[in-house]
């Protein structure tokens, strides 16, 4: 499914205006900078679609893309952070916290962890949510190549073993580098079969 054609077909910023729920969706959330939509770029293997940033707190909107006919992807605006004025902050919030809890077809939510952080306080809040509304997610942890593969073993089982109560959680937590392509085609088999349902 990730060799069809990406195209950007909508964005939100408050939720009346998400477009019509039609497909089955995936979506990417986490902190800002944590490189959801470089996963994005990774995994259809088209750059330029879903732009990226150095700069933290780019993705401002919820951004929908099909992919093909079969499904949406979409990249959520990350939280926490920092330079953002308060208020600005917590619209965005506020926005993905009413994406993931209501949603239509919402499918999975890989929540993308950066290995060298780990999870913070605003990735257990989003969890909480999405397990009061019984979301699926899943664990992605990102830019495996900035640390060593030990480390990224270590945390990945540092946050499996701290979720093992969870309902909603999918496990096991993957391991990706968008920069070096590790675990990326692992995470395509998931999803393309998360898609299928
Ligand atoms: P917001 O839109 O601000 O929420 O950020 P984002 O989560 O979409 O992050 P984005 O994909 O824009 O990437 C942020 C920065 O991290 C960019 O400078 C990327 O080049 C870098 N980056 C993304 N993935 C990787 C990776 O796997 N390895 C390394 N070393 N850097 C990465
Ligand atoms: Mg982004």
């Amino acid at each position: 499914i990730f060799r069809n054609k990406l195209t950007y077909f909508a964005a939100a910023k408050v939720s009346s205006s998400f477009p019509p729920a039609e497909l089955p969706e995936i979506a990417f959330a986490g902190r800002s900078n944590v490189g959801k939509s470089s996963l994005l770029n990774s995994l259809t293997r088209q750059w330029g679609v879903v732009r990226t940033s150095d700069k933290p707190g780019h993705t401002q909107t919820i951004n929908f893309f099909n992919l093909g006919t079969k499904l949406c992807l979409v990249d959520l605006p990350g939280y926490g952070f920092a330079y953002a004025k308060e208020e600005v902050k917590d619209a965005w919030e506020d926005l993905v916290k009413e994406y993931v809890s209501t949603r239509v077809g919402l499918k999975r939510v890989c929540l993308l962890i950066d290995t060298k952080w780990g999870m913070k306080p605003r990735d257990h809040e989003l969890i909480n949510l999405m397990e009061r509304s019984q979301t699926k997610y899943q664990i992605v942890l990102t830019k495996t190549d900035t640390v060593f593969p030990l480390d990224v073993a270590r945390r990945a089982m540092q946050i499996e073993e701290n979720l093992t109560a969870n309902k909603s959680i999918v496990q096991p937590v993957m391991m990706v580098s968008s920069k070096t392509g590790a675990g990326i085609q692992s995470l395509r088999t998931v999803l393309a079969k998360v898609a299928r349902f």
